[in-house]
């Protein structure tokens, strides 16, 4: 897809590790889909070069991957539309990589939480790969000139190191706005999805419990089960916002119901003011599993067929390299590298 006067072009990415939660698919991916839908240039990668700065059985990461793909199809995201693939069959991605982490500071990525986080304690012994992270993530969206990245709110820390690098690339080189400085999208009321049994830690794919979180692959019953078993309080639903900022977990399933029906947590408390959980926690579960076990159904029919997920990111790759290779030559031009020119 060609974008030569680079209006709006929307990239973002995710990870093939373990199964989409609910937070992933409001958070992320139902975004995808609506945006989509608006016409608009869109680039959506599996990273799976993000998935391997932690260890993954090699078998389990390539399952993971078509896994994920089906999932991503199941939700609605057509290959037709949108450019679909894993990102290690676009090596640009790597050499971008590159050129960044010669460009970004190590002060710059010692500020970042998500390593800290990810590496916990001993930090010594995380892979030089979970350090530069975010340099890959940055030449993730910045091979596509990208200007708009859907994201939640866990990735805002790494957009803004992507928009300083494309800054701190553009005045090293003195190429003014050769790199957009690319706008993360984080909207709608399920930026930041909690996990049922503590409404302070974000719902996540890897927490130890899987009553944590609600999988897209989870079925009725378990989708009944998880809700109905969600840490909640015992007091009944208010008919303002202001009045749920001390009650995380409350908050947290408006939230939630509010992005799943496509209205606003206001709307949702008003409809709801004055019940008490165990009124709205069915109707959530009702909600929850409409939206979700229909994707879950296709998933599984997807996954039956592996040959066309495969061919699915194939097609999605060449396509991305349409753009992104021009934009590589361009930065080894501006970099100062020789490079043999492309058989066409
Ligand atoms: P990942 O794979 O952890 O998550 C994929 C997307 O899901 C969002 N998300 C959530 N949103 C709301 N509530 C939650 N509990 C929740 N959990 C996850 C994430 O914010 C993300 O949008 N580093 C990225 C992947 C990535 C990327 C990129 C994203 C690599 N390169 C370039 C955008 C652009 C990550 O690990 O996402």
């Amino acid at each position: 897809m060609e974008n030569p006067s680079h209006s709006k072009r929307i990239f973002s990415g995710i990870q093939p590790t373990g199964n989409l939660t609910i937070g992933n698919y409001l958070g992320a991916v139902k975004r995808w889909v609506k945006l989509q839908a608006e016409k608009i240039d869109t680039i959506y990668c599996i990273v799976d070069l993000h998935a391997a700065t932690i260890w993954q059985e090699p078998r389990e990461l390539k399952e993971s991957t078509r896994e994920l793909v089906a999932s991503l199809l199941a939700c609605g995201l057509n290959p037709e539309e949108s450019t679909l693939f894993n990102q290690s069959q676009v090596s640009v991605h790597s050499e971008l990589a590159w050129i960044f982490n010669c460009v970004a500071r190590i002060g710059w990525l010692n500020r970042m939480t998500q390593f800290k986080d990810k590496a916990g304690k001993d930090r010594e012994k995380a892979s030089v790969g979970l350090f530069a992270y975010p340099t890959l993530m940055a030449a993730d969206i910045l091979a596509y000139k990208a200007t708009h990245v859907p994201v939640g709110e866990d990735q805002k820390q790494h957009l803004e190191l992507t928009r300083d690098i494309a800054s701190k690339f553009n005045l090293d080189y003195k190429v003014r706005n050769f790199f957009p400085l690319p706008e993360p999208l984080i909207e709608g009321a399920a930026t930041r999805v909690m996990s049922l049994r503590d409404g302070q830690k974000k719902m996540s794919k890897s927490d130890p419990s899987d009553f944590s979180r609600i999988n897209l692959n989870d079925n009725n019953d378990l989708i009944n089960q998880k809700i109905k078993k969600a840490k909640t309080d015992p007091y009944p639903l208010p008919d303002s916002l202001v009045e749920l900022q001390e009650r995380p977990e409350a908050l947290n399933l408006i939230n939630i119901y509010a992005a799943l029906s496509d209205k606003t947590p206001e709307a949702v408390l008003i409809e709801f003011s004055g019940k008490t959980f165990s009124y709205f926690k069915p109707k959530l579960a009702e909600l929850t599993v409409d939206q979700i076990c229909p994707i879950s159904d296709k998933m599984k029919a997807l996954q039956k067929d592996p040959s066309y997920i495969d061919s699915v990111l194939e097609n999605g790759s060449v396509e991305a390299e349409k753009i992104a290779n021009p934009i590589i030559d361009e930065v080894y031009e501006i970099v100062g590298l020789i490079r043999k020119r492309r058989q066409h």
